[in-house]
């Protein structure tokens, strides 16, 4: 498979996207199926749009009336946590990848690459990049981790992202015959493993085989790995020092401030043209910061203007519908242009989602995950409690939006309390996902989305001000599914 089919990019529109790019830019902009595990249809310039889990868009109202998109809904699509139109910094990065591969490319020889980085760190997007540039010169397949179920079924989605024959794939001998093909293959194989601190132990052995297949005798193969966790190869694949099959190591430091809001103005600057701003320097300034000095994690900081958007949204909302009611005599036509005009994000709307998220972190200048008590909503703790207690009782593969919601449901009716509805339940995710303690995986349908939660039992009882409604949820397993 070629990269580019994987990089279903929506195509650009006036200047809503612009060309403009630090480093060269994508030829075109979108999300990448496989990485965001949404199957869209393949992008035709009319139908293209950015597509973004957290921006809830209505699809027909906007491709029938795309100039009515005001320019906050323009901006919210613009922070969008899809593959980007352009990257902005990463260049050092982008040029080691592709020296490294490039070189194997063209020499015709293999290799194995391992990129590691906290996550939002821009690994996913930054090599992505590279290998489009090299699109066409080699076989591509792409694995991210999260999205298999068990270890063996890598090999099956590798031959499917090859384009080879069924017989191959439904091969019961199909780790073998993936060998013989990629020793027998005269054009390169680049195959990218993402997010491979997913496999479970159980996946240990399919890594050993693939981390073996670039010291093949006349391999092309190149193995590119990417993890969160910076010291995977020591911890989880010990034996490759033994067999002489480390990797080349690579890591992506978090984001600083100043990258941060280089980032946020590009994205602005793609919705700003009219001079207008959308967010306030000083307000890009003071999230940028916080991120920084939490995690510098762009996915954060971008969610986080996002959300400080809507916050204006709203009041614009509630501004329209009074000054609707008493202007009509007067000027019936344009109250929401009027007050738009006059309305942008500031520090206050930044520090209210900041606050939000991380609650009293925000207070503090040491703001690591791993601190002290947070202040959290009800509900985010019982959702806490809920994954907690999934985690500890359920599969993995069981921990999505729509079951945790049930699980979730069952606890509150138990002790009382009105449960939140199932849309404001994934925005509750989003919210810990902000803190840090989970991570989304973004699916087609919200409910599909996958949870990782990151923290620990012990980790979960630290930060929570109740500290008795851990241990009593976890002591009821009647909640769980049968
Ligand atoms: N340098 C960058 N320039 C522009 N956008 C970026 C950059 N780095 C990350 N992003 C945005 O953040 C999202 C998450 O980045 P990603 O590469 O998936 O991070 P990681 O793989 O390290 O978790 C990207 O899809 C993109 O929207
Ligand atoms: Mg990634």
């Amino acid at each position: 498979m070629s990269v580019q089919s994987h990089l279903r990019f929506p195509v650009k529109k006036g200047n809503i996207l612009g060309s403009k790019s630090e480093n060269s830019p994508l030829k075109s902009v979108g999300v990448k199926r496989a990485l965001f595990g949404e199957a869209q249809s393949p992008a035709s310039p009319k139908k293209a749009r950015i597509v973004d889990e957290n921006v809830p868009v209505s699809p027909s109202k906007e491709q029938s009336s795309p100039k009515q998109v005001s320019s906050l809904l323009r901006a919210k699509q613009a922070f969008h946590t899809s593959l980007p139109t352009r990257l902005i910094g990463r260049s050092a990065e982008i040029s080691e990848i592709k020296s490294y591969v490039g070189e194997r490319i063209n020499n015709k020889t293999s290799g194995s690459l391992y990129i590691s980085g906290a996550p939002g760190t821009g690994k996913t997007c930054s090599l992505m990049h590279v290998l489009e540039s090299f699109d066409g010169k080699f076989s591509f397949a792409f694995v991210n981790c999260m999205s298999v179920s068990s270890p063996v079924t890598i090999y099956k989605t590798i031959a499917k992202e090859l384009k080879l024959p069924s017989k191959v794939i439904n091969s019961k001998s199909i780790a073998d015959t993936l060998k013989k093909h990629v020793s027998a293959s005269k054009t390169p194989i680049v195959l990218v493993l993402d997010e491979i601190e997913q496999l479970d132990c159980k996946g240990q052995q399919v890594l050993y085989n693939l981390f073996e297949w670039p010291h093949i005798p006349q391999s092309m193969f190149i193995l590119i790995t990417i993890s969160n966790a910076m010291d995977l190869t020591d911890r989880i694949l010990p034996r490759l020092h033994t067999f002489k099959y480390q990797p080349k190591l690579m890591n992506f430091s978090p984001y600083t401030k100043d990258q941060i809001v280089s980032i946020l103005e590009d994205r602005l600057s793609e919705v700003q043209a009219n001079g207008v701003p959308v967010i306030k320097p000083i307000a890009i300034q003071l999230c940028a910061r916080k991120i920084a000095a939490d995690s510098g994690d762009i996915r954060k900081a971008l969610n986080v203007c996002m959300r400080a958007i809507q916050i204006v949204e709203k009041k614009l909302s509630k501004d329209v519908t009074l000054k609707t009611t008493s202007d009509d005599r007067c000027n019936p036509g344009s109250p929401m242009k009027r007050v738009a005009s006059t309305q942008c994000v500031d520090v206050q709307e930044i520090s209210a989602v900041l606050h939000k998220i991380y609650g009293s972190r925000l207070q503090t200048s040491s703001f690591a995950a791993n601190s002290e008590t947070v202040t959290m909503p009800l509900h985010s703790m019982i959702l806490l409690c809920t994954l907690v207690l999934m985690k500890k009782h359920c599969k993995s593969q069981d921990m999505t939006v729509g079951k945790a919601y049930h699980t979730y449901k069952r606890i509150c009716q138990k002790r009382d309390i009105t449960s939140v509805n199932e849309g404001d339940f994934h925005r509750l995710c989003c919210d810990v996902e902000c803190r840090g303690f989970l991570l989304l995986k973004p699916a087609k349908v919200a409910r599909m989305a996958k949870i990782i939660l990151k923290i620990d039992e012990t980790e979960a009882e630290r930060v929570m001000q109740d500290k008795a409604m851990l241990p009593s949820i976890l002591a009821d397993l009647s909640v769980l599914d049968k």
